[in-house]
């Protein structure tokens, strides 16, 4: 049994389901330039920072175009993007993520995020839960795509935590990868199957009360 101080938390696809619509404004992306996304696609595109996002879909097409008409890609995208969330609730949290943050929170333990999106701290005030956090890591903040492990270290640390003290909820391949490159153990959110390189999966925040089950135990140090 080992005792973590802090918790790491992606924000897509952990805390809020935005993944399917990230993916539906890439597929109409792939659509405008003549193409189109298959299903297993999606799994590339999660926990990877916009413009690497883009040149993954425009890898799949077999797609070249200028850097300018990157840009406009990626601007586009984003454009749809926050049209489709730009109406989220808190309701729309994902099962148990909020009382999982809570919980964590009441007992001293630290807590932080770390996502590639740049839209991050708009979704999380549109949740409510910007107080949640003790520290909020966000693609404006590290412009490093995950598997870069930047991201989860300059979380750890704004918390004043060594990364052999933190837990990483991550729900994308490239972010567990991510935690073990920045020595930080990884809980994949989803399934285990495709998770294979987390040290334990759960189907989501919901289930994270099994975890001490599994070895892992958090400590208050607030
Ligand atoms: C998250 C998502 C990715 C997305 C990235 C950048 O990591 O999982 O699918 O590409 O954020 O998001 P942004 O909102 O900045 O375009
Ligand atoms: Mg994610």
């Amino acid at each position: 049994m080992t005792d973590y101080r802090a918790a790491l938390f992606d924000l897509d696809g952990v805390i809020v389901d935005t993944a399917v619509h990230h993916f539906a404004a890439w597929r109409q992306t792939a659509a405008e330039l003549g193409f189109s996304l298959a299903d297993e696609d999606e799994e590339l595109l999660k926990g990877v920072g916009r413009m690497d996002a883009l040149r993954i879909v425009l890898g799949i097409g077999g797609v070249e175009v200028s850097e300018d008409e990157q840009q406009r890609l990626a601007a586009e995208k984003n454009a749809r993007y926050v049209e489709a969330i730009s109406t989220i609730t808190p309701d729309e949290m994902l099962p148990g993520a909020r009382e999982y943050l809570v919980s964590l929170r009441d007992r001293g333990v630290l807590t932080a995020l770390g996502s590639a999106s740049r839209n991050a701290p708009m979704i999380l005030q549109r949740l409510e839960i910007t107080d949640l956090f003790d520290a909020i890591i966000d693609g404006s903040v590290v412009s490093e795509a995950k598997p870069n492990p930047r991201v989860f270290l300059a979380g750890a640390e704004a918390l004043g935590a060594a990364p052999a003290d933190c837990v990483v909820f991550e729900d994308a391949i490239a972010g567990i990868q991510a935690a073990h490159a920045g020595g930080m153990i990884a809980v994949g959110i989803g399934e285990p199957e495709v998770l294979t390189e987390a040290d334990v999966v759960i189907p989501g925040l919901h289930a994270a009360g099994s975890l001490s089950a599994q070895g892992i135990e958090f400590v208050g140090s607030r």
